[in-house]
């Protein structure tokens, strides 16, 4: 029986191994390892996760923590190098684009697994951000390209990747987002957070560029502030943001904001699904917003998921205080219906499950 070893780390890879995990489970003759490296191990920031999408028990728990860059990913390498070694796995499935999806694909390589990289494509052009060199190398040593929409196509394809490795099969998180939507109400979050739905902005913050430069962070919340004159603003705040504001002494004079710990899958869903407004770092965010069709202001200065502007309602609106305060102005006002992107319909990882065990079975 064939092996296949899916890597799992951080918090933005759980929602995009679930659904492939199951779908290999009910549709393949495949033994099936599950990962977890540890780079994030709080509960809110891991196992909440495991628990809410129904992952099953990870075979090996790596226990890697946080460090610096350079650390952390060779300790990844160092203890998934013996899980490859014990396991022998015919293929390494990895996702995203964080120091274990990184970590785990130059381990793979080099024991002459091919790995197989869901999300593959994405670029923001800005080398500054770590996750564009996670994407750029991995994508490099990847045998199986599966792509979230057609402009990682077009981006593979320009940097020589041959196109038969490359396979457009959507976005598989928009696959966990649409099942477990029915279970995202606000009751859920009663006690904790007291909002209306479509009646408040969600906020989240955590890029290392827009939270460990305090000027940055400032003009972010400084426009954040006029905001929420208007609306009330929910901010479930990142460790590392939850850190620096305190070292910052940000952390007061917020009114009209509630401010959490962070939140598990599904009532983090309940959130984005009932908000008016999402402003956000992140870059799942933007497409889960995209798919939920509330308009999004992304607080950086590019996007490697240009289709959430072209199909989507967000703007990338960078970090200073005016052009946040604009894009607001603009959101707030009504837009036409959009369509959702194209294969982002809840069935791409039947769509992965099926070019894995095409290749696998040659
Ligand atoms: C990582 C990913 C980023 C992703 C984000 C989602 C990389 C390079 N970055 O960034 O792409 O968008 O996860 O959250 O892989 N911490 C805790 N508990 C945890 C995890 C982190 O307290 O469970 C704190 C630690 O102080 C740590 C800091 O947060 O030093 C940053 O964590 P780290 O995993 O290094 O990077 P993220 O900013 O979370």
């Amino acid at each position: 029986m064939k092996t296949i070893v899916h890597v799992i780390g951080a918090r933005p890879n759980y929602m995009k191994i679930a659904p492939l995990i199951e779908a290999l489970r009910t549709g393949s003759p495949f033994r099936q390892i599950l990962v977890n490296t540890g780079q994030h191990y709080d509960e809110m920031m891991s196992q909440a996760f495991v628990r809410d999408l129904g992952l099953p028990t990870p075979d090996y728990d790596l226990g890697v923590g946080s460090a610096s860059h350079a650390v952390q990913t060779a300790r990844i390498m160092i203890e998934f190098e013996k899980v490859c070694l014990a396991e022998r796995p015919d293929l390494v499935v990895v996702v995203g684009d964080v120091n274990s999806t990184v970590a785990a694909s130059l381990v793979a390589a080099k024991l002459l697994v091919p790995v197989a990289h869901v999300e593959a494509g994405l670029r923001s052009g800005d080398r500054t951000m770590p996750e564009e060199i996670n994407r750029i190398v991995t994508d490099r040593l990847s045998e199986l390209l599966l792509t979230p929409s057609s402009d990682g196509n077009q981006n593979l394809l320009a940097e020589g990747v041959p196109t038969e490795k490359i396979h457009l099969v959507g976005n598989i998180m928009i696959d966990s987002l649409l099942q477990h939507l029915p279970l995202a109400t606000l009751d859920r979050l009663r006690g904790r957070v007291a909002v209306e739905p479509d009646g408040y902005a969600l906020l989240t913050l955590h890029r290392p560029s827009n939270v460990d430069n305090i000027d940055v962070f400032r003009r972010i919340l400084a426009a954040i502030a006029t905001i929420a004159e208007q609306l009330p603003v929910v901010f479930p705040v990142h460790p590392r943001t939850r850190e620096r504001m305190r070292e910052f002494g940000l952390a007061t004079g917020l009114a009209n904001m509630t401010l959490t710990d962070p939140l598990g899958y599904i009532d983090f869903l309940s959130l984005t699904s009932h908000a008016r407004i999402v402003l956000t770092d992140s870059g799942g965010l933007q497409e889960e917003s995209t798919a939920l069709r509330i308009p999004c202001l992304t607080l950086r200065d590019n996007t490697e998921r240009p289709i959430t502007v072209t199909h989507g309602s967000n703007q990338v609106v960078g970090t200073d205080t005016g052009a946040i305060l604009a894009g607001f102005r603009r959101a707030m006002s009504p837009a036409g219906p959009v369509p959702r992107p194209d294969l982002w319909d809840g069935h791409t990882a039947e769509r992965i499950a099926h070019v894995l065990c095409k290749f696998l079975a040659n």
